[in-house]
């Protein structure tokens, strides 16, 4: 794998050597030394990346080693998990070598807590941007950050604590055929886009990282990096009718006016303006 200067793929600036066709590299396997060699690079965020044939979930074992200490920067993949774990507390499934699912480290320390919650949207960020650039879909967030492309679900994130660690985990269907897929989601298969899982994981970290680096430099201040506005410009739940669920039970339904500086959705209901810091949200129309 070679890079051609800027590592934010997305961007499409590097090429890969040796991948004979999207339909045979989507179930190749990840390619651990070629992603070190595309990825670690001195002065740079990722510091390892590991690929596993199976696990339960790469979430709870990055949380696992983060609670030993494990340093900033260290990403795992897995060709399959027999545990995904999902947001609210749902299973994420998918099939051996079929999905892109994996999960990174991070350690935001000089960044006040209360703006620690812009990390799974920045994630998202991330993941849009790169799939833009790499597959050529049309991807779109849905508030906070499952990943869209025409109104099914292509790509989830999963972000959870352990003290000052923070565990992205990121799951994108690849080549996943219908019939494998929950109701509402695709796969880049089905969406007719040619990629392979190295050059997409690659573009993915490309993008956390250049996004990760300028909002820790900005201390989290999301405007002043630009990721606010960026997480706007792709976010397709603004300016929608939405029905919002709280995860204790409410409901709060309007027009998704803005993300706001601490990135909660603003949702303007029948009873005012209403700021959501975590639910579940439905695309009424
Ligand atoms: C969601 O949409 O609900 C989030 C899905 C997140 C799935 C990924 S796959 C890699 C990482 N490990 C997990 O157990 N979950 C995340």
């Amino acid at each position: 794998m070679k890079w051609a200067g800027d590592r934010r793929l997305s961007q499409g600036v590097a090429t890969i050597a040796g991948v004979a066709s999207a339909s045979s590299a989507a179930r190749s396997p990840l390619d651990a030394g070629a992603l070190r060699e595309a990825v670690v690079v001195p002065g740079g965020l990722w510091r390892d990346i590991r690929v596993v044939a199976e696990t339960g979930s790469t979430n709870s074992d990055l949380l696992t080693e983060a609670r030993s200490g494990l340093a900033e920067g260290v990403v795992l993949a897995a060709e399959t998990q027999s545990a995904g774990r999902g947001r609210m507390g749902r299973h994420w499934i998918s099939p051996p070598g079929a999905a892109l699912a994996f999960s990174a480290l991070l350690r935001p320390e000089d960044v006040p807590p209360a703006s620690r919650g812009w990390v799974p949207l920045l994630a998202g960020v991330a993941v849009a941007l790169a799939l833009r650039g790499q597959a050529a879909v049309e991807a779109w967030l849905k508030w906070p950050n499952d990943v869209q492309v025409n109104g099914a679900k292509l790509a989830g994130i999963l972000a959870e604590q352990a003290g000052d660690a923070i565990v992205v985990g990121t799951g994108i269907n690849v080549s996943a055929a219908r019939d494998v897929l929950p109701a509402g989601a695709t796969s880049l298969a089905l969406e007719g886009a040619r990629t392979d899982r190295d050059r997409l994981l690659v573009g993915v970290l490309g993008e956390l990282e250049h996004w990760y680096l300028a909002w820790v430099g900005q201390r989290g201040d999301a405007d002043g990096c630009g990721l606010r506005q960026e997480y706007q410009r792709l976010c397709g739940t603004l300016g929608r009718q939405v029905r919002v669920s709280l995860p204790g039970g409410a409901t709060v339904a309007g027009v998704a006016g803005e993300v706001d500086r601490a990135g909660r959705l603003v949702v303007r209901s029948a009873s005012g303006l209403v700021p959501v810091s975590a639910g579940d949200v439905v695309h009424v129309r």
